[in-house]
């Protein structure tokens, strides 16, 4: 089931963790020298490329040399920061982590830097991909686990992007000093939170009412000291930050577990459906899920929703805490596609604000177990990012998206592989569902089939409305040069393609 066991992905400089550059063509060993032929052979290939799009140039003038690339977000500016990399060198692993730091500044509420998160990186020409596993990881006694979120995107920049750091960051800064505007998923998740729950921490509880002050889409300031924090991001990088950190948070984390944090990089999970290689992510997300609900409902029904409903259910799955997220695909000129999933647990996770101006999470009410392994282990997540490649056809359909939560990801993933690649936008208008123990939570109750519902009922499930937001997930497709990306109706996400 595990792909490949390779480091390497592309023929850019490869850095070690601790920042030493290696030379581009490093090769320590067999299975490295065999991507080395690769990567020499796609250079040639690459080399004969770019001549004729020189030529072509002489031809014809600059318009025949933009990069072409895809950024599916769900803000426009973030996903406009993205497409920003791409035009100025940068690879979609850039592009990605540019984005989804963006996105953590305009939606605290789902994904920040005291979040976590899993990505994979894919690159079509090799077929090589990765998963870089950002996950929270155990500390301390309480639901609080140590964030990866900062120092996963870190590590995939290093290891797998072009452009430097501080490029990456530098957008996000500028946002963060102009303030963000007030979407409905922010207020609407104040007025849930505000409505089921107290908000016991004050630095929360202001800045919500801040908020709440102002109608949709009008512009407040971010939670004070997130701009200092960006800017130590900036100027001393990550690991200066991650010493921050564990001073500030030893209350709830021990100091060695946050300073001693490393992301891990893992083969990526495959499985075949209908004529699709499914790639995923490995231990611990949602991936293995992904997998196994997949397996069961193979060549069953026509893999309906009851067949669907049959695979969920019968998973050793904890499905009863809330898991929310963001996710981010992009894609490049060179083939390499990115889907990052990032979040903070549930929504708003522990309902802590740092005085450094980020949230919390609450991984370890995720996590049904609820035991401390020890301190390199990852606290279990649903994330799930995923890549469908039609099999058989190197320039067939591609689908690069992902959920926060695998029961909206599989839904999601079977609805576009059912789905003829030119109706793909369709796929955003299917009301969703997610089924915990007896009950099944329905987005948009209204539009939900009815035919569906009276299933659910007779099967004896409980129905009743999702609450808000609802999760998101983005596209992009590809078939053959033809790239189309969307984001999800759910949130107020923006695709570019370039
Ligand atoms: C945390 O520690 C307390 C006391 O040591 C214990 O009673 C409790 O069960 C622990 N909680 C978890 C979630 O491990
Ligand atoms: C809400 O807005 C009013 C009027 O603009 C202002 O006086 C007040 O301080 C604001 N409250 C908060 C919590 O921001
Ligand atoms: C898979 O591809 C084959 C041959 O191209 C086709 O006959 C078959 O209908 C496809 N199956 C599905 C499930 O799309
Ligand atoms: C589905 O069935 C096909 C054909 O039997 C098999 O090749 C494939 O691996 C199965 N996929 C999953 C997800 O079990
Ligand atoms: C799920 O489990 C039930 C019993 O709990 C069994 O009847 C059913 O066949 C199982 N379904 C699948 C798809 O494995
Ligand atoms: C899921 O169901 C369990 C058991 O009925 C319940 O305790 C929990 O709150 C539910 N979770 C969500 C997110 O609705
Ligand atoms: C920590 O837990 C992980 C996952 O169970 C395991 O692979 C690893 O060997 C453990 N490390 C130590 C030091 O015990």
């Amino acid at each position: 089931m595990e792909v490949d066991t390779i480091d390497k992905l592309t023929s850019h400089s490869v850095y070690d963790y601790d920042g030493n550059e290696k030379t581009p063509l490093y090769a320590k060993n067999d299975n490295d020298k065999t991507v080395l032929k690769l990567i020499i052979g796609f250079c040639m290939v690459f080399c004969i490329g770019l001549l004729i799009i020189l030529l072509i140039h002489i031809h014809y003038g600059p318009h025949q040399l933009v990069p072409h690339g895809n950024v599916a977000s769900d803000d426009a500016q973030c996903s406009k920061y993205g497409t920003d990399m791409l035009k100025i060198g940068g690879n979609a692993v850039d592009a990605a982590i540019t984005t989804a730091l963006c996105n953590s500044v305009v939606l605290p509420h789902l994904s920040g830097l005291g979040g976590n998160g899993v990505m994979i990186i894919y690159d079509h020409r090799t077929g090589i991909g990765k998963t870089i596993d950002f996950g929270a990881a155990y500390s301390l006694n309480s639901s609080i686990g140590v964030p990866g979120f900062l120092i996963g995107l870190y590590y995939a920049n290093m290891k797998y992007g072009i452009l430097p750091w501080k490029t990456l960051v530098e957008p996000s800064i500028n946002l963060a000093k102009t303030g963000i505007i007030v979407t409905k998923s922010l207020r609407d998740s104040i007025i849930e939170l505000s409505t089921t729950k107290l908000i016991k921490d004050k630095n929360l509880k202001d800045w919500s009412d801040t908020v709440l002050n102002v109608s949709r889409d009008q512009v407040i300031a971010v939670p004070n000291g997130l701009i200092d924090t960006l800017t130590l991001i900036y100027r001393h990088g990550p690991i200066e930050f991650y010493k921050e950190m564990s001073k500030e948070l030893e209350l709830y984390l021990k100091p060695d577990d946050v300073t001693g944090y490393q992301p891990f990089i893992l083969p990526m999970l495959k499985q075949n459906i209908m004529n699709y290689s499914i790639l995923t992510s490995n231990k611990g997300t949602g991936g293995p899920i992904l997998i196994d609900i997949l397996s069961k409902i193979n060549n069953t029904n026509n893999m309906d929703t009851v067949s669907l409903l049959n695979g969920i259910k019968n998973l050793s799955v904890d499905w009863s805490a809330e898991n929310a997220g963001l996710q981010v695909s992009t894609t490049d000129v060179f083939d390499l596609y990115v889907t990052i999933i990032s979040g903070l647990g549930s929504v708003f996770g522990s309902r802590i604000l740092t005085k450094s101006g980020y949230i919390l999470n609450n991984a370890l009410d995720l996590n049904y177990k609820h035991q401390y392994i020890n301190q390199t282990a990852r606290i279990p997540s649903l994330h799930l990012p995923f890549i469908a490649v039609e099999t058989g056809k190197i320039c067939g359909r591609r689908l690069i998206s992902g959920s926060a939560d695998v029961r909206d990801g599989v839904e999601i993933l079977l609805s576009m592989l059912k789905t003829d690649p030119q109706d793909i936008f369709n796929v955003n208008n299917i009301p969703r569902f997610r089924l915990n123990y007896s009950d099944i939570k329905i987005e948009y109750p209204n539009k939900f089939p009815n035919k569906i519902k009276e299933l659910f009922v007779k099967s004896g499930y409980h129905i009743s409305e999702a609450p808000l937001p609802y999760p998101t997930s983005n596209v992009v497709q590809k078939v053959g040069d033809i790239s189309i990306a969307f984001s999800d109706i759910r949130g107020s996400g923006k695709s570019i393609t370039i």
